[in-house]
């Protein structure tokens, strides 16, 4: 029997979906965090469930051959990119067969096209949260730690200015001696600093997370902030014990109000606390998808359900006669307003609300839906409103494949996949992929 403590030398056959590798031995499997599969390892074993034993590795014995050198020198310790000692093509490989997995979890029959690579595969993010550890270290957690917080002063997925700013941000809450807010004891200040960059029009904003408090010489900061490039700052406060960062008093102290982005001919204002895509690169192709995938006629009725800023309802608003937008965030929906304004969408109409009580309300007869709810998937009303209200044609979008497999089964009785499911890496040196799939109804 397996326990805690063991040493033992294994392969990796298979990859999980948080990137971990996975060895089958004759007791159970363990999963190891920065292997992959191909390598044989001598790990350690850290905790033993009853199915599943959880090891570190402690020695590369034989590489993999889809090994490649790490970008950072932070691998092995952050929880950001785990997958980045492995060749891009390969991760693909990983991704399709995560979706494939979730798919035929469900007994669903359904082709699933290639990864289409992001370009580029570093900096690609348009946005970072990173936390302000106990030590006043900024960066990104260790893995499965949520106390823990790397000190990162080069990262690789925001962009050089980024960097910039974070160390500016680290230098100044160190010299001037600011405390981090801890959960448990409830004290100190400092929490996130969340940087958004608009990769197609140079904007940069800063959001400070902090707890209650005095921000003292906030005023220096932003000045060498916003003369390293940062169009936009906020302060934001959590009065919460819950880690997130997000704030609920959230004030702007420099700039433009809003982040702004350009995707394809469409501009895009983005509140610091709205959702948007986080590989703006990559939304193009979304949108590229949705208009590719859909079958328009000029007289259709799209809803736009989870819209969030606009993305997929303005880009597509000439394709339709309207567009009606739905969304739960006040701040989305009200970036979502001026988005249409701006971009003279006049067809399109935005509700504000949770789509689980609106959908079975719309008085519109609704030809196409675009769906692209949080990862947790629809809300069993929305399937049951979908069902009812029954559009031509639906196309799920999702960043999560195992949510979106469990809701196309359960829209099955109506609906049928056309096409393949189409799979866009937003998300290079993580295990985690986007999908569309288009439903066309029965
Ligand atoms: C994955 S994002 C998609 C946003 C948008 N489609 C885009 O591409 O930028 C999901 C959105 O759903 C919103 N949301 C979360 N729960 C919701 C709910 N119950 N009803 C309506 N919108 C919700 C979030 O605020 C977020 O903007």
């Amino acid at each position: 029997m397996l326990k805690r403590g063991d040493i033992l030398e294994v392969i990796i056959s298979d990859l999980d979906e948080k990137g971990r590798g996975i060895a089958e031995t004759k007791d159970r499997k363990i999963l190891i965090y920065f292997v992959i599969p191909g390598d044989f390892v001598k790990v350690k074993i850290t905790r033993v469930r009853r199915k599943i034993a959880y090891g570190s590795l402690i020695e590369l014995k034989t590489p993999s051959k889809y090994r490649v050198k790490p970008k950072c020198r932070f691998f092995g310790q952050c929880g950001g990119c785990k997958l980045q000692n492995m060749d891009y093509h390969y991760q693909l490989y990983f991704k399709r067969k995560f979706v494939r997995r979730a798919f035929e979890g469900f007994n669903l029959d359904a082709h699933i096209s290639k990864v289409d690579p992001s370009r580029p595969i570093w900096f690609y993010r348009n946005r970072m949260d990173y936390a302000v550890g106990q030590n006043l270290e900024v960066g990104l957690r260790k893995p499965e730690k949520w106390n823990e917080v790397v000190d990162i002063d080069e990262c690789f997925l925001l962009s050089e200015r980024g960097n910039e700013l974070l160390n500016i941000f680290r230098e100044f809450i160190r010299m001037r001696e600011f405390k981090p807010f801890n959960t448990i004891t409830r004290e100190g200040f400092l929490r996130y600093l969340v940087l958004r960059e608009g990769k197609f029009t140079s904007k940069r904003l800063v959001n400070i997370v902090t707890y209650l408090g005095e921000f003292r010489d906030i005023d220096e900061l932003v000045k060498r902030m916003a003369s390293s490039g940062a169009t936009s700052i906020y302060w934001s406060i959590n009065p919460r014990i819950t880690d997130i960062s997000f704030g609920e008093e959230i004030r702007k102290i420099h700039g433009e109000e809003y982040l702004r982005e350009k995707i394809r001919d469409y501009v895009f204002n983005i509140h610091p606390n709205a959702f948007f895509q986080t590989n703006s690169y990559q939304a193009v192709k979304l949108i590229d998808y949705a208009a590719k995938l859909l079958d328009f006629r000029s007289n259709d009725v799209l809803l736009d359900l989870y819209c969030g800023v606009g993305l997929f309802g303005i880009a597509l608003h000439s394709y339709v006669d309207r567009v009606i937008g739905l969304e739960l965030d006040r701040e989305a929906i009200k970036c979502a307003e001026i988005n249409a304004l701006e971009n003279d969408a006049r067809n399109v109409k935005l509700i504000c609300g949770r789509a689980e009580d609106l959908v079975k309300h719309l008085k519109e007869r609704i030809n196409l839906a675009i769906v692209d709810p949080p990862r947790p998937g629809l809300h069993p009303k929305v399937i049951k409103a979908l069902l009812k209200i029954e559009p031509r044609e639906i196309l799920y979008v999702s960043c999560n494949p195992n949510t979106m497999a469990r809701d196309i089964a359960l829209l099955s009785k109506k609906y049928k996949l056309d096409d393949k499911i189409r799979l866009i890496d937003m998300f290079p040196q993580t295990p985690h992929v986007e999908a569309m799939a288009k439903l066309v109804r029965r």
